[in-house]
């Protein structure tokens, strides 16, 4: 079997019924899939498979060979984030981060898709998608900013080498 995960093709040894979330994790290393409820309720899991959100955690490898997966090292980088990602930063969208790549992947796929800015169809794409953490508000706000283009695309966040942290989080309730 074979995928093509973020654009790299991978030749798979694990047996055709393992679900693609242990391959992702166990075989090719890639973490930002996070194993929650393994039972397709929580979101947590959620890649992308020929652009469309799916969980990772129902679906047999064999189901998917010879696919291109997506999954949030796919999108951007800590120097350059995705705008998808930048709102979320700057809506302080995430807290404990456990659900975070998962709905970062769906909304990914919305906007895509040429979702807009209105909550109830940013609702209805991240239906089944569980925050223990954020509330969601701040979640839709995130999504409903990067569909309106309210974020920079590649605004760099993290501090260069010499220069101080910022102390101050945008969007933060602190
Ligand atoms: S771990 Fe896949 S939906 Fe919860
Ligand atoms: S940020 Fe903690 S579960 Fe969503």
């Amino acid at each position: 079997m074979k995928l093509t995960v973020n654009g790299v093709e991978h030749e798979i040894e694990s047996a055709p019924l393992t679900p693609l979330l242990y391959v992702l994790r166990e075989e090719l290393g890639i973490t930002s899939p996070k194993v929650g409820c393994q039972q397709g309720g929580c979101g947590s899991c959620t890649i992308l498979v020929s652009g469309e959100p799916r969980r990772a955690c129902l679906l047999a490898v064999a189901a998917v060979d010879g696919s291109e997966i997506t999954t949030l090292e796919g999108l951007g980088t800590a120097e350059a984030l995705s705008p998808i990602q930048t709102a979320f930063h700057q809506h302080y969208a995430a807290q404990c981060g456990f659900c975070t790549s998962g709905m970062v992947m769906a909304a990914h796929a919305y906007l895509e898709n040429g979702g807009g800015t209105g909550r109830e169809s940013i609702q209805e794409a991240l239906a089944g998608h569980v925050c223990r953490c954020t509330g969601y508000v701040k979640i839709l706000d995130a999504v409903s900013a990067a569909a309106g283009g309210e974020v920079a695309s590649n605004q760099r966040w993290l501090p260069q080498p010499g220069e101080e942290a910022p102390v101050e989080v945008p969007g933060a309730p602190a």
